[in-house]
């Protein structure tokens, strides 16, 4: 079995999909694997080293992609980059399915299996494979050390004898996985750390970790959590209470991360421009949202904007900031599931159909789109 990984195509992907030590697990498993020359470097990651733990690097994409089983990838590739490939292979990497009919449809016609990993469901065996959560855990840890850098005081308290620096209040909104390492890491630089959320269930975990929980607690908070663990809509009544309550509670903050999502929808809208606004000059608002739609009003992705002196932060693919962590964790999570298709004892491909890890991320197969996510809106 071939495996193939190539440089990213979309140039602000700095993150790689295979790094050398899971090269060195997948040789393990008999696979023969091609890496793109240069195809790490943006993560850390040399030619050398995935030639010492045994890849072979191939001059071009096309070197790397000719006759090989499987392509690992960050983003989803372009219909013509595919090429080369062994009919029937497959492409696994983070899909962004949505709204992207055309471009699965033409890769369905190139005959390739299409796995979308962001598709994984959240079960216990599959949360090694859980791309969702290893690379918004390391967003949440960056968006704090964005906001300390941006921000121009000290997030501890310190006592000098130059007199004393109080320490920053940072308030986190959305407590789930990103949400709550931003709150870990902004508590381990000294903050004073308050966060919310609109499922019960965070309260707990933000009292856990040393933070102070603020939300409306009414009966529709008590039933915000789907099976699933996901967040809900909230009704407008709902949210113009919580608005209230945050209002009050911003005006006094120093720094803020919004890190709040709803599958499958636009972003919540948290903070208002008035609420940035009622903010003291020198004060930071990251949004990790922004190319969902953003929680803060005025965020712009990609850009840092400036607003009476308070600055809202709106980096695109924040775990690509920390490229070399992101792709390492990243890189596990594939090699996971990817063991899943494989047979141990021919050491080659042995994919169950029927698997639900199979069937939930599964886009494309035999020429075909089969999930429903990634057929045109008419034929949903
Ligand atoms: P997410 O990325 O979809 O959303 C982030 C957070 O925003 C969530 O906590 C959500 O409740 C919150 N939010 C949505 N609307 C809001 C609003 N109006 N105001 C304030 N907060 C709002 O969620 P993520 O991080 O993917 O995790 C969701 C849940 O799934 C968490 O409980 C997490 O611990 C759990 N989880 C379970 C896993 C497993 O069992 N394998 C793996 C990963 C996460």
């Amino acid at each position: 079995m071939k495996i193939a990984v190539a440089k990213e195509t979309d140039p602000s992907e700095p993150r790689v999909a295979l790094t050398p030590d899971v090269v060195k697990r997948l040789k393990g498993l008999g696979a023969s694997i091609s890496v793109e020359t240069g195809a790490g470097l943006t993560a850390g990651a040399t030619d050398e080293a995935y030639s010492e733990a045994g890849a072979e690097i191939a001059s071009s994409r096309a070197a790397a992609l000719s006759g090989a089983d499987v392509l690992l990838t960050v983003r989803r590739p372009a219909p013509e980059g595919v090429t080369g490939l062994k009919p029937g292979a497959l492409v696994i990497g983070t899909m962004d399915p949505y709204g992207a009919a055309e471009d699965i449809a033409a890769l369905a016609a190139a005959n390739v299996s299409l796995f979308a990993m962001e598709l994984m469901p959240r079960i216990t065996r599959a949360q090694v494979m859980d791309v969702l959560s290893s690379q918004a855990n390391l967003a949440g840890y960056r968006a704090v050390i964005d906001a300390a850098a941006e921000f121009g005081r000290a997030l501890p308290q310190m006592m000098t004898a130059a007199g004393t620096v109080p320490p920053a209040k940072a308030f986190v909104m959305g407590a789930g996985v990103a949400g709550l390492q931003a709150i870990a890491t902004a508590r381990r630089l000294g903050a004073v750390v308050s966060a919310t959320d609109v499922r019960p269930a965070a309260k707990e975990q933000v009292a856990s970790l040393g933070a102070k929980f603020v939300a409306v607690e009414d009966e529709e908070f008590k039933q915000a959590e789907t099976a699933a663990g996901y967040a809900k809509p909230m009704s407008a009544e709902y949210q113009a209470k919580q608005a209230e309550l945050v209002a009050n509670h911003i005006a006094k903050q120093d720094i803020v991360i919004t890190t709040a999502l709803i599958p499958g929808r636009p972003a919540p809208r948290l903070v208002t421009a008035a609420m940035v606004k009622s903010m003291k000059p020198g004060s930071v608002l990251v949004d990790l949202a922004v190319e969902r739609g953003g929680n803060v009003e005025g965020a712009v992705a990609g850009e840092v904007v400036e607003v009476n002196g308070v600055k809202i932060v709106g980096h695109r693919n924040v775990p690509g900031r920390l490229s070399a962590s992101s792709s390492a964790l990243y890189a596990k999570n594939l090699s996971a599931f990817l063991e899943t298709l494989l047979s141990k004892e021919t050491k080659e491909l042995a994919v169950d159909w029927d698997d639900e890890l199979v069937k939930a991320t599964l886009l494309t197969k035999d020429g075909a789109v089969v999930h429903p996510i990634a057929k045109p809106a008419e034929t949903n």
